[in-house]
């Protein structure tokens, strides 16, 4: 079985998360950002983070999971907005159908931290997002247990799929 990674990031959350998920992968195995990745049809099972960009996964990962088709398919996402909320939720469910054609085998998502002055700027808008006020409890994540927990996700779904 080959793997790959590929992972979006801005300020560095969704590349730690995507560095634990690798080591959690049994060889032969390849990490890249989006903007480098290849063919994702030369793998068996492709681990795609993201980190969510007005409620939705970022572009760049939009545009690449367009291209993720028959073939398993790991999702993991890092936001500001609480885990497992339902901000953070649709965001999936619109990664999912994004990449109609791969079989999903699990996911993950844990809040991310945002930069301070992006926060602050946000909520001096007059009509701030829903996700805003969760953004304060994601100070200091992704943590050792976020990445531990995306690495017991995966070996879950490897394990489900006998692999
Ligand atoms: C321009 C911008 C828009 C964002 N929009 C959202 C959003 O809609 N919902 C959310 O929960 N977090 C949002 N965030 C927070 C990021 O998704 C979060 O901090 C993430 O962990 C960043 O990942 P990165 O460090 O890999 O770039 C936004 C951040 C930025 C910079």
């Amino acid at each position: 079985m080959k793997s790959l990674v590929v992972y979006s990031s801005q300020s560095g959350n969704t590349e730690k998360m995507a560095r634990a998920a690798y080591e959690a992968l049994p060889d032969p195995k390849e990490i890249h950002p989006v903007e480098n990745a290849p063919d994702p049809s030369n793998f068996d099972l492709v681990v795609v983070g993201f980190w969510l960009k007005a409620g939705n996964p970022d572009p760049k990962t939009q545009e690449f999971l367009k291209k993720v088709t028959g073939t398993r398919l790991f999702l993991f996402s890092t936001h500001g907005a609480a885990a497992g909320s339902a901000h953070a939720n649709k965001a999936m469910e619109t990664a999912k159908s994004l990449a109609g054609g791969a079989r999903v085998i699990g996911t993950f998502d844990c809040q991310g931290e945002v930069n301070s002055e992006l926060l602050k700027k946000v909520k001096e808008r007059p009509n701030p997002p829903e996700w805003i006020d969760e953004a304060d409890t994601a100070v200091g994540h992704p943590d050792e247990n976020d990445l531990k927990a995306l690495q017991e996700k995966i070996r879950e779904a490897l394990s489900r799929e006998g692999l």
